[in-house]
């Protein structure tokens, strides 16, 4: 355990640690001193609702003493093996993971959400023998090379230079912002969908292994899709011999009511990926679950997929805890019924704050999109520094002890899934005091 005070701790993150997505200079970080349940405190002994679960990973709290045991548990047994042996952790987690996910055959562990992402665009090119993949513009996929380009949002740029041929883009639908004058939402995923199927015709279906989807996209700002575009992608992919990847790596492990986000909307995957809430992040892990045709074909062809520490049996011990807790707690009937509390205040914050354009929300993953103006619906802050857009707000919000984050127009409301209710009446108290000081501003 290293111990230093506040001011170490900061001096030697800024002149030492390279800090991601921001520029160096000029950076004001919050240093955390210790974490329980839902809170945060500083050293001076502020006390922070963590109202984004960090990265949207830590689904269920600090100091979970299951987890922690489990973890030190493993440790007590060995802390690595090699993939090619069998570890009880590893072999534990791939059972329970496939059973719960109810039509998966078998999964490729990983260390994260991009890994597992660059491995589930490697394994739909070897299955289909094609080489493109399509994916959305609003997305986020990670940042490796694969992941990188597979993302649609503007932080892929950076690794586009220059770009891998064969990941291919479109639009997907959103709903706040279409302009033309659709009357359902049923007519914006018909449009969508044959917009979509137009380009796949232009692309070549026998060139296309794997349409890559958040069925939430999630730091693009909580964008649920209209009634009927999920299975439309489904009927689409069945129709030209697609694979139908869903991307739950924020979005998996109860987040927005169910296990899997794409649960919500009545449909079937051929591969999933996840990573962050089945730890809880408490130790990295990610992984790539697979369908039976899938599994199948691995079973006369070489998976030419590999890493070092493909299921490592620490992050394996901590994934079996935290998928135990979440039963035991019931998170699922929690998040669906705090879901349905939080969507109603979001709502009834809408109604007070006329700064808030549109409220999207699904279990406890949530964005507020801020506007100037709800008639032109025209941003709140420009799109000219994506990543500093919101700051000001986001650090209204930290000196009253809220902490999130926030993209483009959009600040996101992802707690922990075991807040209560009034842990969580509490919380929306501040935002919406802050809410009334950006209102002023307008
Ligand atoms: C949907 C989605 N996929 C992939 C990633 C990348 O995960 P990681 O940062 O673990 O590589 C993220 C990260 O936020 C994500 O939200």
């Amino acid at each position: 355990m290293v111990f230093m005070d506040e001011t170490e701790v900061l001096l030697n993150d800024g002149r030492y640690n390279l800090r991601p997505w921001v520029r160096q200079k000029d950076q004001h970080p919050l240093a955390i001193e210790r974490a329980e349940g839902i809170f945060l405190w500083d050293y001076r002994g502020k006390r922070y609702f963590d109202m984004s679960s960090q990265l949207v990973n830590v689904n269920l709290g600090y100091g979970s003493r299951e987890i922690n045991r489990a973890i030190a548990e493993q440790l007590e047994r060995f802390a690595y093996i090699a993939p090619a042996h069998g570890a009880a952790s590893r072999s534990a987690l791939a059972k329970t993971l496939v059973e719960k996910s109810g039509g998966m055959a078998k999964v490729f562990f990983t260390c994260g959400g991009a890994e597992s992402n660059d491995n589930a665009a490697q394994i739909a090119r070897a299955f289909t023998g094609r080489a493109k993949i399509f994916s959305a513009y609003r997305s986020y996929h990670g940042s490796t090379q694969g992941a990188g380009n597979l993302s649609g949002d503007p932080r892929r740029f950076a690794v586009e230079r220059p770009a891998i041929p064969g990941y291919i883009k479109f639009m997907a639908p959103y709903i706040y912002r279409e302009t033309l004058p659709f009357k359902t939402e049923e007519e914006i995923s018909a449009h969508y969908l044959w917009v979509l199927r137009e380009q796949i015709l232009a692309e070549g279906p026998q060139n296309i292994a794997a349409i890559t989807l958040e069925a939430v996209a999630g730091t693009s700002g909580v964008i649920i899709p209209p009634k009927g575009y999920l299975p439309g992608i489904r009927k689409l992919c069945d129709e030209f011999g697609i694979l139908l990847h869903f991307d739950e790596v924020m979005t998996g492990f109860y987040r927005t009511g169910t296990l899997f986000a794409f649960q919500n909307f009545g449909v079937t995957a051929d591969i999933i990926t996840f990573a962050k809430g089945v730890t809880s992040g408490y130790v990295p892990l990610g992984g790539v679950l697979v369908s039976h045709k899938i599994a199948a074909f691995y079973d006369d062809n070489p998976l030419l997929c590999g890493l070092t520490y493909n299921g490592h049996p620490l992050s394996c011990a901590a994934g079996n805890a935290a998928l135990r807790v979440y039963d035991e707690l019931h998170i699922e009937e929690h998040v669906r019924r705090l879901g349905a509390a939080l969507r109603n205040a979001l709502l009834d914050l809408e109604q007070r704050h006329p700064s808030i354009g549109n409220v999207r929300s699904i279990g406890l993953f949530s964005a507020l999109e801020l506007v100037k103006n709800r008639a032109t619906k025209e941003p709140l802050v420009s799109a000219g520094n994506l990543l500093d857009a919101l700051s000001g707000i986001i650090a209204l919000l930290r000196e009253r002890g809220f902490l999130t984050i926030g993209r483009n127009n959009n600040i996101m409301i992802a707690p922990p899934l075991i807040i209560t209710e009034s842990e969580l009446n509490e919380a929306l108290n501040i935002l919406d005091e802050v809410l009334s000081i950006v209102d002023g501003s307008l």
